[in-house]
Order: C-alpha cells, then sequence, then structure tokens
C-alpha cells in the first residue's frame, strides 16, 4: 500500500515541487510508479491560476472516479494552488478526494498518507508558511532527461498583481540559502547533468542575507554559472519592475548562462498595467528591453500577455499589439483573462470585457505573434548555434533535437551524436516553432 503515482499542472514550479513531495514520500517507504494502474495513492498537483486549469483537475477527477470503482483501495490527494485556494471545500465538492495538501505543506505528507489509510478519514493541511524553502530536500528527478533540471530558489509571490491568484495559493515571498542552491547545482552537474534551470516566481528580487553578508539573484547567478562552463544556467521568471542592469552584466559576463529572458508584459497599455498592479508602465517596459538587447544583442526575448483584461477598450488592446511589433517577442504565452476568487480584480473591478471580445483580441495577438516568430525565425536561417542535444525528435527517429542558448529547437540529422552533447548546428530552415539545421563537422 505504498506506491505513489504523481501527476502535475501547471508552471515549472509545480513540477519542482512534484520532485520535492516525491522525495519526502520515498524517504518513508513509498515507492513513485509511473504506471496509474499500479499506484495506491494518486496525488495531482494542481494549478489555480485560470478557471479552465481548475475544470481540467475536476475533469480528471470525475475520470478517476472509475478508476477508484475498481480500485476501492485507491486515496486520491489535490496538491499545489487549487488545493490552498479551496481547502477542505474541495473534498466536500469532491468526494472522490482523501486528501487536501498545499504548498507549504509537503513535509505532513508521509503523515497525511498514513493517517488516511489506517484511520480512514480525510485530511486538510494548507497552511502556508513565511520560512518554508524545502532547502533540504535534495528533489528526486521525474521523468528527467538527466540532462536538464529545476531547481527552485524561493517559493511564494508578493507583488499582488490585480487578476492573479499566486499570492494566496503559495504565500509570502521567501529565498533559498544560496549555499543549498549551490550545492543542488553542483550534485547535479556531477551526476551528468547540462543544464539547470533556476526557479521562482520572481527571481529578481531573491535576495539571501545573513549578518556579514548579502546575496541577490545576479550574485547567486554568478556563482550557479562558475561551477562549470559546461552547465547552462537558466531561470524563469522575471518582473519587470526589477530587471536589473547588474543581472543582465553578469548574463552577459558568462557565456553558459542562457541568452533568454522571460519577461512578462501583460498589456501594452499604461492605464491597465497601472490596474493590473504591475509598477511599471510601458516606456519603462520598452526601455527594459533596450537595455537587454544592449548588453546581449543575441538574447530572445520572451513575454506572458493577457487578453480583455477588466475595463480593457478597443485601444488599450491595439496598445499591446503594438508593444508586440515593437519587441518582436521569440514566444509568448498569451491568455484571456480570467477572473479568480478573491483578487483585487474580483474585490474591486468589472469583468465587463465579453468573452467573445476577449476571444477575438486573444485570436489577434496570437495571429500577430505567429508571423512575428516565423520572422525572426528566417533571421536565424545560415546561422551557426551551440545546441545542447535533449533527444529524439518526435517525428523520426533519424534526427534529434537541442536548444541554442536563446532556448529555440533545433532539429537535426543525428549521425553519431548523442543526448547530453554539445554540437555545432548550422540553421537551414525553419518554421514559426522550431529551427531545421545541419550538424557542423569542423
Ligand atoms: N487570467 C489570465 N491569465 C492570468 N495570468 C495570471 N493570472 C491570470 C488570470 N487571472 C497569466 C499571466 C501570468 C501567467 C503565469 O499567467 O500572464 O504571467
Ligand atoms: Fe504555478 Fe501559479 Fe498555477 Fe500555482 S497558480 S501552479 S504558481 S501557475
Amino acid at each position: 500500500m505504498k506506491n505513489i503515482y504523481i501527476e502535475t499542472y501547471g508552471c515549472q514550479m509545480n513540477f519542482a515541487d512534484s520532485e520535492i513531495v516525491a522525495s519526502l514520500l520515498q524517504k518513508e517507504g513509498y515507492t513513485v510508479v509511473s504506471d496509474i494502474a499500479e499506484a495506491d495513492y494518486v496525488l495531482i498537483n494542481t494549478c489555480a491560476i485560470r478557471d479552465n486549469a481548475e475544470q481540467r483537475i475536476r475533469k480528471r477527477l470525475r475520470e478517476l472516479r472509475a478508476m477508484q470503482q475498481r480500485h476501492p483501495q485507491l486515496r486520491i490527494g489535490i496538491l499545489g494552488c487549487m488545493a490552498e485556494r479551496l481547502q477542505s471545500q474541495l473534498m466536500v465538492e469532491e468526494e472522490n478526494v482523501s486528501f487536501v495538501v498545499g504548498p507549504d505543506a509537503y513535509r505532513r505528507l508521509p503523515d497525511i498518507l498514513a493517517r488516511v489509510r489506517e484511520q480512514g478519514v480525510k485530511a486538510a493541511e494548507t497552511e502556508l508558511s513565511i520560512t518554508e524553502t524545502y532547502s533540504d530536500i535534495e528533489p528526486v528527478r521525474l521523468g528527467s532527461n538527466g540532462i536538464s533540471a529545476y531547481i527552485s530558489i524561493m517559493r511564494g509571490c508578493q507583488n499582488y498583481c490585480a487578476y492573479c491568484v499566486v499570492p494566496y495559493t503559495r504565500g509570502r515571498e521567501r529565498s533559498r540559502d544560496p549555499e543549498t542552491i549551490v550545492s543542488e547545482a553542483q550534485s547535479l552537474f556531477n551526476q551528468g547533468y547540462k543544464e539547470v534551470t533556476l526557479l521562482g516566481q520572481n527571481v529578481n528580487s531573491y535576495r539571501w542575507k545573513t549578518d556579514n553578508s548579502e546575496v541577490g539573484f545576479a550574485g547567486l547567478m554568478a556563482r550557479v554559472a562558475e561551477i562549470s562552463p559546461l552547465l547552462r544556467v537558466r531561470f524563469a521568471t522575471s518582473h519587470p519592475k526589477d530587471l536589473s542592469d547588474r543581472l543582465l552584466e553578469v548574463m552577459a559576463h558568462y557565456d553558459n548562462i542562457c541568452k533568454c529572458i522571460h519577461l512578462p508584459v501583460q498589456s501594452g497599455s499604461d492605464r491597465m498595467l497601472k490596474l493590473m498592479n504591475r509598477h511599471y508602465d510601458s516606456a519603462w517596459y520598452l526601455d527594459r528591453i533596450a537595455a537587454i538587447r544592449r548588453y546581449m544583442p543575441d538574447c530572445s526575448i520572451t513575454t506572458d500577455v493577457i487578453a480583455g483584461f477588466c475595463t480593457e477598450t478597443e485601444e488599450e488592446h491595439q496598445m499591446t499589439l503594438d508593444m508586440f511589433r515593437r519587441v518582436r517577442y521569440d514566444y509568448a504565452y498569451m491568455f484571456k483573462f480570467s477572473m479568480r476568487p478573491n483578487t483585487y480584480a474580483e474585490k474591486h473591478l468589472h469583468d465587463d470585457v465579453p468573452d467573445e471580445v476577449k476571444t477575438r483580441r486573444l485570436e489577434e495577438i496570437i495571429a500577430l505573434q505567429g508571423q512575428i516568430a516565423l520572422e525572426n525565425n528566417r533571421r536565424e536561417v545560415g546561422k551557426v548555434y551551440e545546441v545542447l542535444v535533449e533527444g529524439e525528435s518526435h517525428r523520426s527517429k533519424e534526427r534529434l533535437f537541442g536548444r541554442n542558448s536563446q532556448n529555440k529547437v533545433i532539429v537535426f540529422d543525428r549521425h553519431e551524436v548523442l543526448p547530453g552533447q554539445y554540437v555545432k548546428v548550422k540553421v537551414v530552415d525553419c518554421t514559426a516553432a522550431t529551427l531545421l539545421g545541419e550538424l557542423c563537422t569542423q
């Protein structure tokens, strides 16, 4: 009765958390299985960022009901942001859920699983913490390719963007001891990993203070980059309001810090940005883009955007399209606004953009971005990149795929190359999403 199956939804942070959960439970004698049919417990690590993320989980729970009828011993638990948002109410609404555990309460899991099994009770642990960073837990790398891994460097968020549920589901911001981060990265490198991604909701506000020293995010990046030139370092996500020149300087200095910045813009309209409580305007944002390009002309830039936030006018939507034309993002995550309970928007603003208008605005952004991405990629043809090979192409066994420093996927004929190697690839063609290349044999 000790087999667990973990299913993860949502952001990279959630995937990193699932690896902590696996580690905590393995220590107590549980086994992580990759076939759900073998599971005694199914743990679903959930996302609450938009309503459709939650609907997806509800649908999954209905599917799991049939499975529970065949295996009455199966226990289902909800972890993560939806657990935190709905707490024990979730077990009332979803009868087949036996336990609900929030992002700061994972250490309680062994205890909860035992209680649920032995005493036949239901359990909810959703207390948030101001100190928990799981810094002493060595994550079990789930579904890993042995090449790249996530390292969570901070937890929580207190920016309180008006639309966002995260401050309520993940609690106050807190940074993790840099020594534990560097040693986790070093240990991954020793095991053969070639790439680490440092994760936090807002990595630029990473800060670790002791009596006689202080480490900020730029300093932390430098320390991780120093481990080896053969270890690539990435990070996500930055907030435009505190993207510092110091960080850009450090990024430019180290070849192994990947030249890719995810800088969520959310809107191109100053009125929207103010209403969203983003603490920057379009001029500030464009200044940060100019700074990135000054320090690293070859840096790729990606973003998040929300279509149809409360009271957004047609003109303001056009400003977002203009922003996309000016920045020319390499990739964008594009969303329709979804009103979330308890947020500032829900308490004080009106979700008055009709759904069909949101959809149309989103489609316009998607179409424009598709065009820009293709044009950007066409400019890559003829260039040679160092590519970290990740695995076989999904379409053909004869081809491999990897990424360049800019995080663009490049597909090429495999020859004698193996995943995990660095190779030089010349770009010969492209689609909007992928570069097609030829291996350089110099
Ligand atoms: N509705 C739509 N998109 C949202 N995001 C966050 N909250 C919402 C919401 N309520 C988007 C933002 C954020 C990304 C992770 O999700 O663009 O950067
Ligand atoms: Fe990640 Fe936010 Fe979704 Fe939570 S709500 S899983 S922090 S994206």
